[in-house]
């Protein structure tokens, strides 16, 4: 496996792997490479001839209150992650080398970002359209890999990649779990063990809003309203947002009579955490 850390050299070694008439496939990480990365990175494996994980702790996409200066940068333990997944490259540049001034070329998605996390966290998902560009920019893959863990995040970027005629294909791979059923996440980390146990209410939420769906009862706000008795009881849990958004547009729905996206945003303890599930009834 190669580590790049400039955009010439990564540029550089993948010219080399498309010589040879290798497909790329690329997984965008912020590194504290968890066992959803992993997994992210086996698919690209299977998907692709030639992996490249991005590891970069993107400055544009936190708010200024929020945790980028403290967010974990495991960058050893990462790499042995990536070799032992299957990856090539690991393309780890500094933020001098994807930012070398001030950034003035933004990339931003109308709509998709404006809903669930774009109404606490304002800047955020441009943060994160504009890092995707430059490093599928950067890369050039042909194919990129996301989680559904980032269920906005998954939409907003297919949607950028279709309006601006990006010529690779997005690749949503599930949410990978702990045996509570929390979804893996790199803030995870930031847990003390009574938060830990705390945070198994998102996705125990999550399967209320499932088996209610299961049972006929698709009134949103009923359905919402039985999560937040499960969120509340945990001690350290402090609700964001709790909403019922149509799959495709985010809007918000009163019934689920249509592909739903149940997502959630709770704090536990200083921690914020996400989740999601899909909803859909005529499955
Ligand atoms: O999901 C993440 O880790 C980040 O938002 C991404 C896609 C790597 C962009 O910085």
């Amino acid at each position: 496996m190669k580590i790049a850390k400039t955009i010439r050299s990564v540029r550089k070694l993948v010219r080399q792997a498309r010589s040879k008439g290798k497909s790329v496939g690329l997984v965008p990480t912020m590194g504290a490479l968890h066992r959803g990365h992993i997994s992210l990175i086996e698919k690209a494996a299977k998907d692709s001839d030639f992996v490249v994980v991005s590891i970069f702790v993107n400055p544009t996409q936190f708010g200024p209150k929020e945790d980028f200066k403290k967010y974990p940068r495991p960058v050893q333990d990462d790499l042995n992650a990536c070799r032992k997944a299957g990856a090539d490259l690991v393309f780890a540049p500094s933020a001098k080398q994807m930012y070398p001034r001030q950034n003035l070329a933004w990339v931003s998605v109308e709509k998709l970002s404006e809903p669930l996390c774009g109404r606490f966290r304002p800047d955020h998902f441009r943060g994160v359209a504009t890092v995707c560009t430059k490093l599928f920019n950067i890369v050039q893959p042909d194919l990129a890999f996301f989680g559904q863990k980032d269920a906005q995040q998954t939409l907003l970027v297919k949607q950028m990649v279709a309006d601006l005629n990006m010529p690779l294909k997005i690749v949503v791979c599930p949410t990978v779990r702990e045996k509570t059923g929390l979804a893996m996440s790199s803030r995870n980390h930031y847990l003390t063990p009574q938060e830990k146990i705390d945070a198994a209410c998102l996705y125990k939420s999550l399967r209320k809003a499932r088996q209610m769906a299961g049972a006929g009862i698709i009134d949103a706000q009923k359905i919402i309203a039985q999560m937040r008795k499960i969120i509340t009881a945990a001690a350290s849990a402090k609700i964001e947002y709790i909403e019922i958004v149509d799959a495709k547009t985010l809007c918000p729905i009163k019934k689920i009579d249509r592909p739903a996206l149940v997502a959630l945003a709770v704090r536990i303890g200083r921690t914020r955490l996400i989740d999601n599930i899909i909803i859909d009834s005529q499955k």
